[in-house]
Formats: structure tokens, C-alpha cells, sequence
């Protein structure tokens, strides 16, 4: 007998930004996975709760050992399941069909909202824990671009961004709903700030919005 493992996008990490579904669908699981901040938004789920490493293929025989036993799983995740999260990489590993995808904000969603910004035609790229990917055509004449990483070498980053595309004006948006959330805007030969959130997230418009 196997269980189920649900992929739980729990929001931009305020508690009232918690959808109801999910709070549902933890508060029935058998087993609890995700960081401790994520966990604390849940404090009603009589689960037991574990810790998991970021990387999916250490993550994944950890939830999958709970699977086995017939355990329904919850593994909580920021802003929405479906945007540079852990659960692209757990599903893949994880057998086929035993994966539900319960869907959260995204701090991306979050942001724009936060700007009074559209979000149909932005285009998302990473540099969460790693190098930014190469840009691709359609990213250079995206009228809105965002950005998700924060942390250090991220406004250096961004400047080099801000250079090669020719941005009009950049958006911070750091520890959005948080305790201490912070919204800051650059015009052009404003410098960007530096130290910022490994929570941020970054829109910039381009000449073209
Ligand atoms: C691993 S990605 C996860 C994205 C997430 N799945 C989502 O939909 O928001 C982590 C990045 O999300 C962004 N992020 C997550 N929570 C945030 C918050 N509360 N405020 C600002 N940015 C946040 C930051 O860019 C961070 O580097």
C-alpha cells in the first residue's frame, strides 16, 4: 500500500496568505515535510513534521520512505508549487501518479499586485542559489521581466541586467507579507540597493512595457 504526496504551495509565507485547501490538505496529512518557517504556518496539523534538504534527490527517498509505509504526505512549499520549487524535482522522483499538486500564490503573483503590475506577459527567470540562465530572445523583449533570487552579488546582478537590457525602472519587493516586507523602486541612475533579502523578488520594465 503507498500513499499520496501532496506538493503544498503555502504562499509568500504570511499566514493569512495560507489558501484554505491547503490548509485542509495539511491538516489531514499523516506526515508533514518542509522548512520550519513553512511548517509554523500550520500549527492546527497534529502531524509529525520533518525537516527536508533543498536538493530533490536528497529530499526524495526521505518522502518516498514515508510513501511506502502507506503515509499521506504534505510537503510544504514557498509561493506557488509550480514556480522554481522543490516539487518539479520530488514528482520526478517519486512514482508516477502519486504526486497532487495543491497550488499557492506566488510571490512572483505577489510582487506585481504589490506594483500595481500586470503579470500575463512577464517572464520569470531564476537566480535563487544559482548562475542566471542565458536569456533568451523572447526574455530581452518581455515587457516585464522578474527576477527571483535576493542575497549576495543580487543587486550586482541585476545592475548588469539593468545595463545589457536597457530598463526603464526596477522594482524590489523583498520578504513580501512578512514581518519587515519591503517595496523600494529605481529609476534608471538610481543606484540599486545593495544587502538585499534572499527573499526579493525583482520586475524590471523594459523600454518596451
Ligand atoms: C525557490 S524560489 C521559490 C518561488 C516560489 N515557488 C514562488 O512561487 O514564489 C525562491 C525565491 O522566491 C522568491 N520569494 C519567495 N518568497 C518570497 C517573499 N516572501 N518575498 C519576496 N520574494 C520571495 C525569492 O525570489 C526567492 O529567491
Amino acid at each position: 500500500m503507498t500513499g499520496i504526496v501532496h506538493l503544498v504551495g503555502c504562499g509568500p509565507g504570511g499566514v493569512e496568505w495560507v489558501l484554505p485547501r491547503a490548509r485542509a490538505v495539511v491538516a489531514s496529512a499523516d506526515v508533514v515535510f518542509g522548512p520550519e518557517d513553512l511548517q509554523a504556518l500550520f500549527p492546527e496539523s497534529p502531524a509529525p513534521r520533518i525537516g527536508l534538504p533543498s536538493r530533490p534527490e536528497t529530499a526524495a527517498p526521505l518522502v518516498r520512505a514515508s510513501l511506502e509505509r502507506g503515509l499521506d504526505c504534505a510537503v510544504l512549499v514557498r509561493g506557488d508549487c509550480g514556480l522554481h520549487s522543490l516539487a518539479k524535482g520530488l514528482q520526478a522522483r517519486l512514482p508516477p501518479g502519486s504526486c497532487r499538486r495543491v497550488p499557492g500564490l506566488s510571490s512572483v503573483q505577489v510582487a506585481c499586485a504589490a506594483f500595481g503590475l500586470d503579470w500575463e506577459r512577464v517572464r520569470i527567470l531564476s537566480a535563487h542559489g544559482r548562475e542566471l540562465e542565458a536569456l533568451s530572445e523572447a526574455d530581452r523583449t518581455a515587457p516585464l521581466l522578474a527576477v527571483l533570487g535576493g542575497g549576495e552579488g543580487f543587486s550586482t546582478l541585476l545592475d548588469v541586467l539593468r545595463t545589457g537590457l536597457g530598463i526603464r525602472r526596477i522594482h524590489l519587493a523583498s520578504d513580501l507579507t512578512l514581518t519587515g516586507e519591503s517595496l523600494r523602486s529605481c529609476d534608471p541612475q538610481e543606484p540599486i540597493p545593495t544587502g538585499l533579502s534572499s527573499r526579493t523578488v525583482a520586475l524590471l520594465e523594459t523600454i518596451s512595457s
